[in-house]
């Protein structure tokens, strides 16, 4: 099964819930890989790996399409039953993409390989459109859309939208759209959701709007500690720390029980 949070607006929260939503189904017993799409490669940062991005230059995706690795050679480990692949240059890829046939076939071949191997694979895409990206969300089995709970999250929400329809991606796949930094004390998330609400009745017959995440400084905390939710060993964190921590399990658990895959 192929997996992907998405929107077009950069900073929405992809790759937070991805990993988050990755390391969840590993705590229930699942395989999974999450493939790094993004150069960026920040998804390895958030589980506290992001030294393994950089210690190795031979084992991103590219080496595996040129097979000059094999997929256990490219594999970083994240926590027991998560891998995770590493991307190099996204628009170099892309571009190879594009020009040769052969290579898309190769590509697509792979994740094929991944799916068979693992329970799940969740892809992090980047903001930007790119012809790795439209391979991906067409391949892809489900496509959660987060949208930023303010007016500009708004935007890209329907930006989003419209770049599917342009670039003939189903917009059926979405089965789920998921409003991110919500806050009581504030009108603006709110007005946000219900303007969501609207274009969600009136463009995606088959999604549901998924209960809103809170906006919760801690998140950002834990992943500046390479600490993901559901972590055991809190030895680091002080003990406010923790007890939002415990607040963020019951959210992220609730969440992801919602999301039938
Ligand atoms: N609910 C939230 N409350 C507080 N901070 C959040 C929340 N969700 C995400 N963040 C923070 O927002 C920032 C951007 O998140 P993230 O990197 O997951 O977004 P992204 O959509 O993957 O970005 P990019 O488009 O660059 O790939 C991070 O610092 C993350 O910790
Ligand atoms: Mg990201």
């Amino acid at each position: 099964m192929l997996i992907t949070y998405f929107c077009k607006k950069g900073g929405v929260g992809k790759t937070t819930i991805l990993g988050e939503h990755a390391d969840y189904l590993a705590s229930l017993g699942k395989k999974v890989l999450i493939v790094s799409i993004d150069d960026q490669n920040s998804i390895f940062e958030m589980f506290g790996k992001s030294s393994e991005v950089f210690n190795r230059e031979d084992n991103y995706i590219e080496h595996l399409l040129t097979e000059s690795i094999s997929i256990d050679e490219a594999l970083i480990e994240m926590r027991p039953n998560i891998d995770g692949i590493k991307t190099l240059n996204i628009d170099m890829l892309s571009k190879k993409l594009t020009l040769e046939r052969a290579f898309e076939k190769q590509f697509v071949n792979l994740i094929e390989e991944f799916k068979s191997r693992y329970d799940y694979v969740f892809v992090d895409l980047p903001p930007s459109s790119n012809r790795t990206s439209e391979i991906i969300l067409e391949l892809c089995n489900h496509i959660i859309l987060i949208v930023e709970l303010n007016k500009l999250g708004v935007n890209g929400f329907y930006n989003t939208l419209q770049y599917f329809v342009d670039s003939g991606i189903e917009l059926d796949k979405i089965r789920y759209v998921l409003p991110n930094g919500f806050s009581k004390m504030k009108s603006v998330p709110s007005v946000a959701l219900e303007e969501i609400v609207t274009i969600t009745k009136d463009n995606l017959q088959n999604a549901i709007v998924l209960k809103p995440i809170p906006e919760k400084s801690n998140i950002q905390t834990l992943q500046q500690k390479g600490i993901v939710i559901f972590d055991e060993d809190v030895t680091s964190l002080n003990y406010y720390q923790k007890n939002q921590k415990k607040l963020l399990i019951e959210v992220f658990t609730e969440l992801f029980k919602s999301i039938k895959l």
